[in-house]
Order: structure tokens, then C-alpha cells, then sequence
């Protein structure tokens, strides 16, 4: 089979192929690391001067009421439609570790669950410390994390039996960090529902990428970072969302004055907002918001199923020249093969991992710089963003590997672990 002829005909029909020229891009680069960091939308860089020169530098405090608090407003609405939400049922703003413990806390307190806090082994571990930190406000003073055998992919029948056992509140995510593998959310969500239960998922590896539609799927919470698919810059603001049909119950823990019903009229007395504004903690950081505005626009010009469908298309391809190309070096996929398992990255294993990704970056003369990243033990995750990823990069990824691996040039690099790709 020819993959590179196949890649440039795919490329060639490919409808998301302008999207590229929107980003900063470099030609000597090939970028595989949207999933952890996204790429800087040039129009980012023209928002942040207006911005930085114009409203902060020239209008100063009058841009508070010029644009900055409507701003957030239309960044909510904007993540709303991407999720397809009632508008008034998202928020973005702070990380994504704050918003999970907001809301957490805030289902703990609300006596409408059990007071049992579940995660797995798949989950991202900064969910897992948040998850540890709340268990004084649990029934037992404990919580549970389900070991699968596996840390890669999810044992359903595992997981359904220990709702059943052990209802409660669930945290799980959405697209794993290590594999990414993707939850039923849909089945999950009403075998929860069924058992008096109740999953909060964490879709920092998802959104952007996977068309999460909260509606249809009965999703009642969600959280996730803003700086992988959906291009915020780094440590841009998360989102936090919760349904309607729950938000009357619950009460952010922290109480600050943008979660006050009438903020701006300087109250001692706490009155927290009837509605998703009660999820405001202090002032929105206005430059970490403008990119995540930028990046919501490109999203949903481009469609979110769109996207979606080539991140498949990307990854079935990568899928095959990986079973091809790397198979006779010992190359495992540890990602799901099985496309609607899987978000946009996949994950392959190699016993000289951390040295095959120096390798990558290092680039050479006859050869592009590829950026992937490295997770302990041996894990290489390929992260396809469809907006800026093509075929091409993805062939000539795998082919730079199969040299790497051909020539054992593995063998010239220190194996000190001292950074992080
Ligand atoms: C799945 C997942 N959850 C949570 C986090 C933590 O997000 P934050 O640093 O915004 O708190 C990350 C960070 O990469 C993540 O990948």
C-alpha cells in the first residue's frame, strides 16, 4: 500500500485544510502535541494588542464596562453552543482542577447523592488529588478509585457493577490523558441516572475534538481545560458546566464576588446568583479569556462534527501505517483501535520511548522536528489536531520512527530523563 500517495489524496479532499493557515505555524515543524498545548490562532496575537494597547493601555478601567464583562458573556455563550447547552448553564473561567473541586463539593453538599466520591486508575491525576482532598465530606471518610487491570482502557462491566454497588458521584474523563480512551458518556450517564447516581466528566482531553453534546447525551456536569483542542494559550480558563436540573441544589464553596447576585452593589452580606453566575469565584482573568474566545470562533466556524470526523479519518490512517510501517520493531498501539473508543490522540509503546521522542525534536538535517510527547513508562502519544494536522505530517511521522528504529539511532542518545518533552 502506498501511504503517501493515500495521504496526499486525503489531504487533497480534506475540508478543513485552510483551518491550518490560521495558526502560527512553523514549516520546519510538525506540531503533535495539540492535545496537551494547542497552536497559537493568529488572530489571537491581533486580539491580545487590541487588547493589551488599546482597552487595558488607553481605556483602562472604563473597558470593564465597555467590553470586558460582556465578553465573558459571549465566551460563555459561544462554549454553550459548542456543547449544546442551555446558555445559561456554562461558565469559563479558572482552572479546570478549581472547577472540578467547586462542583464536587458543591454535589457532596447538595443531598441529592450518596455522599460517595469515585474515580478510576484512567483518570488524570490532578482529578485524583482533588478527588482525595474532598474525602473528609464523604459518608465513609474515603473514596474509591476502580483498578481495571489495565490502565489504558476501561472494563465497562467493572465500572457499571461498582455504580451499582456503590452509588454515588463520579468523576471520570471523558477522553483518558494516557490512552485516549472515550467513555460510552451517553450509556454511562443513564445507567448513573438508573442508579441513583451521578458521573461529572472531565472533558479536557475531548472538547474541541469530540462533539460533546450534553443534551442528547445527559450529561448533568462537566468540566475541562480550554488550552488543548480548543487553541486558549497556556493556562486559559476552563469551563464548568451543570444542567439545570441540578443547579438549584448546589452552592459554590468559594464565595466571592463575582458569585454574588448583585456584585457591583458592594454588599457585606452574601447572596449568591440564582443562576450558573454562582460558579464565579473573583474577576475573570480578561487576557487568558481573549484566546479562548479566538479559539471558540475557529472551532465552531469549522463544525465540531467536521472536526470530529477528520480526527477518525486521522487516526484510523495513523492506525494502519503504524500496523504497517512499525509492528516488526516491537511497536504497540495502546490506544483503542476501535474508532468511536477514541479521541485524538493515539498512544503507541516502545521500550526506547523517551529516547525515539528526543530524537523527534532534536529534528536533523534531512528531517522536520516532530513534537510529540513522552509519558512515563514508555508511552508516545501522537496527538492529531484536526485543525493543523495532515495526512502528510502523520506518514511522515511514522517514517521518521521507522528510521529511528531501522538504524537503532536510538543508541547515540543519553537515557537521562531530565525534561519533559
Ligand atoms: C484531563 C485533565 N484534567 C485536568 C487537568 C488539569 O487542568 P488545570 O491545570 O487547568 O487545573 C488536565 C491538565 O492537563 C487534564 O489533562
Amino acid at each position: 500500500m502506498d501511504f503517501r500517495k493515500i495521504a496526499l489524496e486525503k489531504d487533497r479532499h480534506d475540508d478543513l485544510k485552510n483551518f491550518k493557515s490560521k495558526f502560527l505555524n512553523n514549516s520546519n515543524e510538525i506540531y503533535l502535541d495539540g492535545n496537551s498545548l494547542g497552536k497559537l490562532p493568529l488572530k489571537s496575537i491581533e486580539n491580545l494588542n487590541e487588547v493589551i494597547n488599546k482597552q487595558w493601555g488607553q481605556n483602562l478601567i472604563r473597558s470593564w464596562n465597555d467590553t470586558w464583562l460582556k465578553m465573558s458573556e459571549k465566551i460563555n455563550l459561544k462554549m454553550s453552543k459548542l456543547i449544546n447547552s442551555d446558555n445559561d448553564e456554562v461558565l469559563v473561567g479558572e482552572s479546570t482542577s478549581v472547577n472540578l473541586y467547586k462542583i464536587l463539593y458543591s454535589l457532596l453538599k447538595s443531598n441529592q447523592f450518596k455522599k460517595n466520591l469515585v474515580t478510576d486508575n484512567l483518570n488524570f491525576p490532578s482529578d485524583i488529588y482533588i478527588i482525595e482532598g474532598l474525602k473528609e465530606y464523604t459518608e465513609k471518610n474515603e473514596i474509591t478509585i476502580i483498578d481495571y487491570e489495565s490502565n489504558l482502557s476501561c472494563d465497562i462491566n467493572i465500572l457499571k457493577k461498582t455504580i451499582q454497588e456503590n452509588p454515588g458521584i463520579y468523576c471520570l474523563s471523558l477522553v483518558t490523558y494516557k490512552s485516549s480512551f472515550l467513555y460510552p458518556i451517553k450509556e454511562l450517564n443513564e445507567f448513573a441516572e438508573r442508579n441513583k447516581s451521578i458521573i461529572v466528566w472531565d472533558c479536557s482531553h475531548a472538547i474541541g475534538v469530540i462533539d460533546i453534546d450534553v443534551k442528547a447525551s445527559k450529561t448533568k456536569a462537566a468540566i475541562g481545560c480550554t488550552y488543548k483542542f480548543l487553541n486558549g494559550g497556556p493556562g486559559s480558563p476552563s469551563f464548568l458546566y451543570v444542567s439545570k436540573d441540578i443547579l438549584n441544589h448546589m452552592q459554590n464553596p468559594i464565595k466571592g464576588w463575582f458569585g454574588h447576585s448583585k456584585p457591583f452593589n458592594f454588599e457585606n452580606k452574601y447572596k449568591p446568583a440564582d443562576n450558573i453566575n454562582k460558579f464565579n469565584a473573583g474577576t475573570p482573568s480578561v487576557l487568558s479569556l481573549i484566546p479562548v474566545n479566538t479559539g471558540l470562533d475557529i472551532v465552531l466556524e469549522a463544525g465540531i462534527k467536521n472536526i470530529r470526523n477528520k480526527s477518525i479519518e486521522l487516526g484510523e490512517y495513523l492506525i494502519k501505517i503504524i500496523n504497517n510501517e512499525l509492528y516488526k520493531f516491537d511497536v504497540k498501539i495502546a490506544s483503542p483501535i476501535e474508532s468511536s473508543s477514541r479521541g485524538s490522540h493515539i498512544t503507541i509503546q516502545h521500550k526506547e520511548a523517551w529516547r525515539i521522542c528526543k530524537l523527534l525534536v532534536k529534528g536533523g538535517q534531512k528531517r522536520k522536528k516532530i513534537i510529540p510527547d513522552f509519558r512515563p513508562e514508555n508511552n508516545i502519544r501522537l496527538g492529531f489536531s484536526p485543525l493543523y494536522v495532515s495526512f502528510i505530517d502523520l506518514y511522515e511521522t511514522i517514517q521518521t520512527i521507522k528510521d529511528i528504529l531501522e538504524n537503532k539511532e536510538y543508541l547515540k542518545i543519553d537515557e537521562s530523563k531530565s525534561e519533559v518533552t
